[in-house]
């Protein structure tokens, strides 16, 4: 698995993102991923399913594995979410030592702020005294755009460390890759197969397709190379055993400069949402 240096601290390019994924499945799909080199794992309080994931992963971090797992505090109400999440009537101090006391001590390896409010910046500021209180290794923010994140710099002096974004060839989300390049920020992509609702049309793609056939991979495997090869960590959901043994082999191979560019040309700035119609 290739890595990249985060702060010091070296992150596997590739991780799974365990959306709804619940009970008897989550724990099979976690074991599966970890016995094929999966080490980073991406949840969120809104997913319901954080102490699942704590669950499986904890015996493996005891035994001394560099797993990640990385979690979500909620941002503002999310489409298709029937709840509105009062992150700011409570201290974000207090709610992340109560909701993480089920890990016995243990602290996320990464803790992202789900999205921007009004006034996010405010709450990103006392996430930044938690991380300096109790030593979270990594913090950053979701779903954000360069002006957030400029305007996040301007109230708290601080850069996120980490920025997790939608990315795939119909949403590349160039400029605020390269913002984040320039400024050193980790970009992780989230919904690098747009939920899975784009992978048909880019069955159709002949530049994704005649890539796929050039190298021997799969078109899916083409876009988590071109993602991960920008140094950008993809974040993926797979439920299917076939897919995860695929989606991770796409460390054997480089894409030429001219090849990357090709398939940057796909993009359409073109958002699938934070939700799927088919991963409910
Ligand atoms: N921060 C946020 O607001 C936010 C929002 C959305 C997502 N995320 C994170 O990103 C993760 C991934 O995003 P996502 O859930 O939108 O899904 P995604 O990874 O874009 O797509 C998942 C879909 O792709 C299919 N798939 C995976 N590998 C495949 C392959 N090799 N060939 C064909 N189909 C394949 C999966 O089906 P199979 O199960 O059959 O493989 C599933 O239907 C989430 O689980 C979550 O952790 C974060």
């Amino acid at each position: 698995m290739e890595c990249i240096d985060c702060n010091g601290i070296e992150l596997p390019l590739l991780g799974l993102g365990i959306y709804s994924m619940h009970n008897g499945i989550l724990k099979g799909v976690v074991e599966q991923c970890i016995n094929n080199g999966y080490r980073l794992f991406d949840t969120a309080q809104l997913y319901e399913n954080e102490e699942e994931l704590w669950d499986s992963l904890k015996r493996q971090k005891a035994k001394g594995k560099k797993i990640f797992y990385q979690t979500k505090i909620p941002g503002k109400l999310l489409q298709g979410s029937k709840r509105w999440l009062y992150l700011n009537k409570k201290s974000v101090k207090q709610q992340c030592v109560n909701k993480y006391s089920y890990m016995e001590g243990s602290l996320p390896d990464i803790y992202l702020l789900h999205s921007t409010f009004l006034g996010f910046e405010r709450q990103y500021a006392k996430m930044l005294d938690f991380q300096q209180k109790y030593c979270v290794p990594l913090i950053g923010i979701c779903n954000v755009n360069v002006d957030e994140i400029k305007s996040l710099y301007s109230v708290t002096g601080k850069y996120p460390q980490v920025v997790q974004v939608e990315i795939h060839p119909y949403h590349s989300n160039q400029i605020l890759v390269d913002f984040c390049k320039e400024k050193g920020i980790l970009v992780e992509a989230r919904s690098p197969f747009a939920h899975g609702d784009a992978l048909a049309d880019w069955q159709c793609e002949a530049i994704l397709t005649d890539l796929a056939r050039t190298y021997n991979k799969t078109v899916p495997q083409i876009i988590l190379r071109w993602i991960t090869q920008q140094k950008i960590i993809a974040i993926i959901r797979s439920t299917n055993p076939q897919h995860i043994q695929e989606n991770i082999g796409i460390f054997g191979f480089h894409l030429s400069n001219q090849e990357m560019e090709m398939i940057s040309t796909l993009n359409k700035d073109e958002s699938y949402g934070v939700k799927s119609k088919n991963n409910k």
